[in-house]
């Protein structure tokens, strides 16, 4: 981009472009994950979405994924879905989620043997990313112990140059579906986590769990869930019913100085409409002087 707006400033660029994907679900190999879906090649459809923009020159500086990483613990789905995100060649932040084994998803993916949660800390430049777990092992709801509450706010005790975003899987917001309110994010702890981030350099907090993408806030801090990359919760299915459909879709988060923006991306196989390049922006843009 080479042309000013027409109130004369530049375009604005972000400081970090970060690919936020969330319950990939992998299933053990011959399973099928709701007894109907191919989990890795939905998988495989959003990472193709990125390794295609990488090839193409677009920035990408990291990749987060916020749990339900695998359907039943298994390590070489764990081993599978190393093998799809690796190679993209940014830094991954996993966090785990309740489909998740715990003691396995810190084996396979952080090569560590703790039986408790891990605070998890990535920075990519002047951004931190800090990874919570919120699982309770055998269960499908969310807590924060108060344990790893005190790690998270020991760590935000000393801030980084440009802020930091808090990932965890149960999100800290009203669930959009019967069973999902149930396996929510206990109550107690999403105070607790919306009292720790206040007043921090916290921007924004990343979450799961919802199988789609919503926005909303804890206290002051904006949060984003990431629908799942294999399907999509229906918050408009009949009272009562959980319902969900063949869709998949990640977030993409871009990061500016004064402002972080979310935004979905479908891989469900939508139909382009159109494709300018840069000489058909320019071209558009010549026809639409700055001063009429
Ligand atoms: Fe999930
Ligand atoms: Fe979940």
């Amino acid at each position: 981009m080479s042309w000013t707006t027409p109130d004369g400033s530049a375009p604005l660029r972000p400081t970090h472009v970060l690919a936020h994907l969330s319950d990939s679900h992998l299933t053990s190999a011959g399973v099928r994950y709701n007894q109907v879906l191919d989990a890795d090649a939905a998988l495989d459809r959003a990472v193709a979405v990125l390794r295609s923009a990488v090839a193409d020159g677009r920035p990408l500086d990291a990749v987060i994924l916020s749990g339900d990483l695998t359907d039943t613990g298994d390590p070489d789905a764990y081993r599978r879905l190393r093998a799809a995100v690796e190679p993209l060649g940014v830094p991954v932040l996993y966090a785990t989620g309740n489909h998740d084994v715990r003691t396995e998803f810190h084996r396979s993916l952080l090569g560590r043997g703790d039986e408790g949660p891990v605070l998890q800390s990535v920075q990519v430049g002047g951004l931190r990313m800090l990874a919570l777990d919120s699982t309770i092992p055998g269960a499908g709801h969310g807590r924060l112990t108060a344990e790893h509450l005190a790690e998270l706010t020991a760590a935000l005790a000393d801030p980084a140059p440009e802020g930091t975003i808090v990932v965890l899987h149960h999100a800290p917001l009203p669930p959009p579906s019967p069973l999902l309110s149930y396996f929510a994010l206990e109550a107690a702890s999403r105070i607790a986590l919306r009292d720790a981030i206040a007043g921090t350099d916290v921007r924004l907090v990343l979450a799961g769990h919802h199988h789609l993408a919503q926005s909303g806030t804890l206290g002051a801090i904006p949060v984003a869930v990431a629908g799942s990359t294999a399907i999509r919760t229906d918050p408009l299915a009949p009272n009562g019913h959980e319902r969900t459909w063949a869709s998949g879709s990640f977030n993409l988060v871009q990061v500016y100085p004064d402002t972080i923006t979310v935004s979905v991306i479908p891989v469900d196989g939508a139909a382009p409409v159109f494709d300018l390049d840069a000489a058909g922006c320019q071209a558009v843009i010549d026809a639409h002087p700055t001063r009429p």
